[in-house]
């Protein structure tokens, strides 16, 4: 079966989309050295979409930011994709083979229902004291005139939300294991060099603790056992069950009445550990600079914030116009995800063009959010757009889309909004470094390089 959708060109049925004629590998590499300048060179050369041949490491596969095109795949019948098991390799060997990333069909639509309920409504809202005081406790540390790297401490907060909310861990020996393990693990994707042994297998060689790799797999076991241990504690004793996501997933039950595996339970905890606090950590460093880069955006920012009464709920910080279109603009200029994948399981036709099953669609957040025609000035941090206008879902997609939109995303809104207005409420902070910053790779994700240095000013 072939699907067709509505797309604005002509079909040139058995007709590729334009791409590079080099070797895939090159492009890969070029990609993982300089990610956005490679994407936006392909894009300036080959237009809207384009495509690379398969290669020994990736599937064939489109990029592409056309909003039709990507309505077309975000509405289509999920079971038209599956996820790849080519170009997922290195995810699986980070979370796991059970992580909802990596599920398809009705396990994922299962194991997604089940995890669901947390992240949304009521219950989301509840962890909103703990981002709060969890963001004072951290700030707390700063004196005046000290030099910080913000991303440090963004990730200290997520972290410590993360391990609070979803572990239900604040403290103590578990809790300094799994986070020494965890910064551990990440610093080794701290520089773009080790990031490669994630995405090249014939790197991927087990020669001991003094390889990177070996390291890794080191790091990774930990944490799969204080995670079990984590699990096998709480079975034991129901006392130490709580309101925190864990308990929430050891009590669920599918409709059959089965309980999740250890192994499902583990795989999710990784995936919620890795999705949901760097991706946070990373865009909430970009707001910061973004704040006080531009003066008059911090000013308007601070305005707002200023004319919330004292006795204002985290609900209404939350929905303040201007702190919701800094964090809306900060996602769109700064995405931390460049990509979202859905793999073809039958032919399918994309803006004209015949896609064999096995090709990779990867309609692309970042070529997307710098369309001129839907952004205009779209290299400016402008948050008035997110005010002036709505963008429809193919048109502004940091958290994806579709049946596999991003879990977490109200949880990152609101921790993100609820961090912005308590630091920026309690202390002043200046950028110590006027220079545009770049995007730098950071394993699978991208954050602000050198992570943003600020100097800490008064208390206010
Ligand atoms: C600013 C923060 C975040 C960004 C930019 C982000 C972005 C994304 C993106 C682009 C995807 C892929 C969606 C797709 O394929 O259509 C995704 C998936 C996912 N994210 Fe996030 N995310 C963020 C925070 C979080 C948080 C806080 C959590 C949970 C604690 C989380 C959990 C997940 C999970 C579990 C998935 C897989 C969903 C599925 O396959 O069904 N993310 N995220």
């Amino acid at each position: 079966m072939t699907t067709t959708a509505s797309s604005s060109a002509e079909p040139k049925k058995n007709q590729l989309p334009p791409g590079s004629k080099s070797p895939p590998i090159f492009g890969m590499v070029q990609a993982l050295l300089d990610q956005f300048g490679t994407l936006e060179r392909y894009q300036r050369k080959y237009g809207e979409i384009f495509y690379a041949p398969k290669s020994s490491l990736l599937p064939p596969y489109v990029i592409f930011s056309n909003p039709q095109a990507i309505e077309q795949v975000f509405t289509a019948n999920p079971d038209l994709f599956e996820v790849g098991k080519q170009s997922t390799l290195p995810v699986r060997v980070l979370l796991g083979e059970k992580s909802l990333v990596l599920l398809d069909g009705i396990e994922h639509k299962r194991q997604r229902k089940l995890l669901m309920p947390p992240f949304h409504g009521e219950r989301m809202k509840s962890y909103g004291q703990a981002m709060v005081d969890i963001t004072k406790e951290v700030i707390s540390q700063w004196q005046v005139g000290q030099t910080i790297c913000i991303r440090d401490y963004t990730q200290e907060i997520s972290l410590r939300v993360i391990l609070q909310t979803i572990f239900g861990l604040e403290g103590g020996q578990r809790y300094d294991r799994l986070k020494r393990t965890i910064v551990g693990l990440l610093d080794t994707f701290n520089s773009p060099l080790n990031s490669f042994f994630l995405f090249f297998p014939w790197l991927q060689k087990d020669v001991g603790a003094l390889t990177p790799w070996g390291k890794f797999l080191q790091q990774k076991r930990q944490i799969n056992e204080i995670l079990q241990a984590e699990c096998d504690r709480r079975r034991n004793n129901p006392d130490a069950l709580g309101e925190d996501i864990l308990s929430l997933l050891l009590e669920a039950r599918y409709e059959d009445g089965q309980p999740l595996s250890d192994e499902e339970i583990r795989d999710e905890l990784m995936t919620m550990l890795f999705a949901g606090h760097e991706t946070t950590a990373s865009s909430l460093a970009w707001s910061f600079y973004w704040l006080h880069r531009l003066p008059e955006v911090g000013h308007k920012f601070q305005a707002e914030l200023d004319s919330l009464p004292q006795d204002a709920e985290f609900t209404d910080l939350a929905q303040l116009p201007y702190l919701s279109a800094v964090v809306a603009e900060t996602l769109r200029l700064n995405p931390v995800v460049v990509f979202v994948g859905r793999q073809l399981k039958q032919p399918f036709e994309l803006m004209g063009y015949q896609l064999e099953p096995g090709t990779s669609l990867l309609p692309s957040i970042y070529l997307t959010h710098q369309r001129e025609d839907i952004y205009p000035e779209p290299k400016k941090f402008k948050p008035e757009r997110f005010i002036e206008r709505q963008f429809s879902p193919y048109e502004y997609l940091p958290f994806g889309g579709g049946n596999r939109r991003c879990l977490g995303y109200a949880f990152a809104l609101f921790e993100m909004k609820l961090v912005l207005a308590t630091i920026m409420s309690q202390v002043e902070l200046e950028l110590l470094d006027d220079r545009p910053i770049k995007f730098a790779r950071r394993g699978f994700t991208f954050t602000p390089s050198g992570g943003v240095k600020m100097k800490v000013g008064s208390r206010k």
